[in-house]
Parts: C-alpha cells; sequence; structure tokens
C-alpha cells in the first residue's frame, strides 16, 4: 500500500456537492482506503484563462494498493462523474479537479501523469491543505525548473523515462546565449510536444581555428532564466568531455546541401553540425526538432543527415524573429558597434527590396541578386561574403529564369567592434510570394 495525497477542487455548479460525491466514492473504492481529508479553503483562480468563479479546494490523503495510472483512471472518472468533459482545456472553469500530488516516494514523468505534482508547493490551495495534514511540503519541492542537466547518462535516463511514458519529445539545440529567436523555437516545440528539452553546448567542431571559439558568449543563468519562461522541461548543458571524449574520432561527412556559401566561407562547419547534431539526435531520441530558418543551409544540411542516417526525427522549420528595425536576432549581435548596429539592418532592406521585385514579376536571378548587392552597396560598413539564391530544401541551382521556390542568403562581415562580427540574413522566394 502506497501513502497518496489528491488535490481536488472544484468551481462549477454546487463545488461541495462534487467534491464530497467523489470524496464518497473513493471510500467505495477497492483498494484505497481514505485516511484523512483536509478542511475545504476558497481561493481565487490563478492563471491565464476566461475570468472565472472562486474554487473550493483541498486535499486527500489516502493509501492504495493500486498502480499510479490505475488511480489515474479512477480520479478521470469521478471528474467525468460530475460532469467535466474530456478532453479538457487548461485553465477552464471545472465541476471536478483531482490530481495526485504525490504517490509513496514515486517519481513519475509519462505523458498523462507527472509526480509530485510540478509547482504544487508554489500553489497555496495545494500547499496550505498539505501543511495541515502534516506533509512537510518543502522535502518534496521538485529540482529546479527547467531541470539541468550535464551528464550523458543523467539525459538518456530522462529520456527514457519520458519515451516509456509515451511522451512526444521536442528537441532544440542551441550554443546558449539565448534570446527571443531561440524562444520562438521552444515555443514550437512546446505547443507541439508533451515534453521540451533544449541543449546549449558550445560546439568545437563546427568554429574554424581563426573563428570566435573561446569568445563565443556563454551565460548559463541567463540561459537557464529564458527557459524556464519558455516552459522547457530540462535544458541539457554537457561539459565538452560529456559529448567528445579524447578518443573521439568519428565525423559525420556532409553533402551537397553543404556545398558554397556557409560551407565554402566556413570550410568544416556543416560536417561539425552535423556530426553534433547527430550525437545529440543519438542521446535525445526527439520525435520533433526545432531549428531557425536564420541558418536556412544548416536546415537543409540537418534534414539530409537525419534522412540519410535513419533518425526517426521530423525536422521543424521556425521563422526569423527579427528586432523591430529589421535585424535577425543573432547571439553576435551583441558584439556589434553602435555604427555597425544601425548600419547592420542594411542585409534585410537589400533582400526585402528584391523580395518585392520578385513580388511584382521578376523572375531572373542575376536581377534578383543584383538588386541584392546594389542595396548592399549602398552602406560601406557591410562587407558581403556572399550573396545567393538557391533552392528551398536541398540547396540546389536553381533555373537562372525561374527562381520561384527559392531563397534568397546573404552572409557579410562587420568589423568595426572589439571584433568582427558575420551576420547572416535571408528570405524565402515562394510561390506564396509571386503575385
Ligand atoms: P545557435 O546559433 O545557438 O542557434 C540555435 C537555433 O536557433 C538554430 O536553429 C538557429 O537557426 C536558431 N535561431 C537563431 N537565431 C534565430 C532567429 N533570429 N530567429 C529564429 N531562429 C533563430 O545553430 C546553432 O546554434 C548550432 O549550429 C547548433 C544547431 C546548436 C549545432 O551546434
Amino acid at each position: 500500500m502506497e501513502l497518496v495525497y489528491v488535490a481536488f477542487g472544484s468551481n462549477v455548479g454546487d463545488r461541495k456537492a462534487h467534491v464530497e460525491a467523489s470524496l464518497d466514492c473513493l471510500r467505495n473504492t477497492p483498494g484505497i482506503s481514505v485516511l484523512r481529508v483536509s478542511g475545504m479553503i476558497e481561493t481565487d483562480f490563478v492563471g491565464a484563462g476566461p475570468e472565472q468563479e472562486r474554487f473550493l479546494n483541498g486535499v486527500v490523503e489516502l493509501k492504495t494498493s493500486l498502480t499510479p495510472m490505475a488511480l489515474l483512471c479512477v480520479l478521470q472518472a469521478l471528474e467525468a462523474a460530475a460532469g467535466r468533459k474530456f478532453p479538457h482545456e487548461t485553465n477552464q472553469p471545472r465541476e471536478l479537479d483531482l490530481d495526485i500530488i504525490l504517490f509513496g516516494s514515486r517519481t513519475i514523468d509519462t505523458r498523462e501523469l507527472v509526480v509530485p505534482h510540478p509547482r504544487y508547493h508554489e500553489r497555496e490551495f495545494v500547499a496550505g491543505p498539505m501543511r495541515e495534514l502534516g506533509v512537510d511540503v518543502d522535502v518534496w519541492v521538485p529540482k529546479s525548473s527547467p531541470l539541468v542537466i550535464d551528464s550523458v547518462e543523467m539525459l538518456t535516463a530522462k529520456v527514457a523515462e519520458w519515451l516509456a511514458g509515451d511522451c512526444l519529445v521536442g528537441l532544440v539545440p542551441t550554443m546558449g546565449s539565448l534570446h527571443e529567436g531561440h524562444k520562438s523555437l521552444m515555443r514550437a516545440a512546446r505547443e507541439q510536444c508533451d515534453r521540451v528539452l533544449v541543449t546549449v553546448f558550445v560546439n568545437p567542431l563546427q568554429f574554424g581555428p581563426t573563428e570566435d571559439f573561446s569568445a563565443y558568449p556563454r551565460d548559463l543563468a541567463a540561459d537557464t532564466a529564458l527557459c524556464r519562461d519558455a516552459g522547457v522541461d530540462v535544458l541539457f548543458a554537457p561539459a565538452l568531455g560529456q559529448m567528445f571524449d579524447e578518443q573521439f574520432s568519428s565525423y559525420v561527412a556532409v553533402g551537397s546541401e553543404a556545398e558554397g556559401m556557409e560551407g565554402s566561407v566556413r570550410a568544416g562547419h556543416f560536417q561539425g553540425v552535423a556530426t553534433v547534431v547527430a550525437r545529440l539526435f543519438a542521446m535525445a531520441r526527439p520525435h520533433r526538432a526545432y531549428f531557425g530558418e536564420k541558418d536556412a543551409q544548416q536546415i537543409a544540411v540537418v534534414r539530409r543527415m537525419a534522412s540519410d542516417l535513419g533518425f526517426p526525427v521530423r525536422v521543424e522549420p521556425c521563422a526569423i524573429v527579427r528586432e523591430s528595425d529589421g535585424l535577425a536576432l543573432s547571439s553576435r549581435n551583441v558584439y556589434l558597434s553602435k555604427n555597425d548596429r544601425q548600419a547592420s539592418t542594411v542585409l534585410y532592406r537589400a533582400l526585402c527590396s528584391a523580395r518585392e521585385q520578385f513580388r511584382r514579376g521578376t523572375r531572373d536571378r542575376d536581377q534578383l541578386l543584383g538588386r541584392v548587392r546594389a542595396v548592399l552597396a549602398t552602406e560601406p560598413r557591410c562587407r558581403p561574403d556572399y550573396v545567393e539564391l538557391r533552392r528551398e530544401g536541398d540547396f540546389s541551382e536553381l533555373p537562372p529564369g525561374n527562381v520561384v521556390g527559392g531563397r534568397l542568403l546573404v552572409a557579410a562581415k562587420f568589423v568595426d567592434g572589439d571584433r568582427p562580427v558575420r551576420l547572416l540574413d535571408n528570405v524565402s522566394l515562394a510561390k506564396g510570394e509571386a503575385q
């Protein structure tokens, strides 16, 4: 028999009658003995959602021989008997809510059930009645939110638990120094998946010898706070040795998607990206992985790698998040001098100008590339590395006379600050853009 605490709440109809009927049913359920019930308290609704009536809340202490899932089924049947519709939306008024808070000393993390109930200790309408029943609430405080993990062993154990619990797992790989661009990936993952895993790892394999690996900005405390805000479940921030030990010597060779553009300017870059992402896919076994279109060529490389190596993951592209003046957010923007920061808006302006020409009917590659180059040339601070037009998806060349379905890409350096800053940007010339 396990000692279990179940929180109850009701704010629709005859609240007391709903609660009491469910407690009576629990008393009569084989395998359950109700030991004690806390006093009932009236509380305001907390959280986002429509204005709603006050709740009647409390906690029931019981012993049970049922498994956690069997007890969950009993509680859901009682919620339904009180009139609650399934599946229910969050933050809506409810006839009856029955949540397992503690189940013996177990920790459970499946799609259906998380125990100890996350954040219960922050909710006075649960913590108060628990204290009344003599439970030391703080003993059960869940670890940090998100759970920060730095070892591969802990990560694989956590993922195994999620997968066994039938969770859809979303992965957001990053190098940290997180901003709203990264956060948009996390939000998409949060909406579409049961569990969200963010990785923060500045991957040495993707930096060239003269690049900014050691100077790449790092701030794990700020990254953790941003992940908390985005509702991330686990933040994996391994040290170098966890990802690549001293004997590490296997690399992913990349194909035609990696040719040209970033692949030419940064030799070995995409091999490093593909290798670390393959390693993350192998460890985290995600169903979906979220990547930003800001690094459009990276998406093409990762898609090809995942398909060729047989990772059962869906690569989800996410739109570029920009500053209000159009500059694409990037961890490197902080290194721009004030003047270069102003000048950097030229990248998006140049792309938009060409896209506007495309919208008006121009289909010729060289005309569109010429337009981008001409606008970039109006800003002497901007030193373009390349201006390119490639087919969306596989990044192959397009017929020069018809660029529908392409993507216009630029990379440029700004050298005024303490160190040169290289920025990327791109826009789509998708069919929908053609008018
Ligand atoms: P990083 O530069 O940290 O970017 C992590 C993810 O955030 C990438 O998919 C990137 O495209 C996305 N991202 C960055 N800025 C964005 C913006 N303004 N709008 C939308 N998405 C944005 O890309 C990497 O790290 C690494 O190469 C990595 C994939 C983690 C492998 O090491």
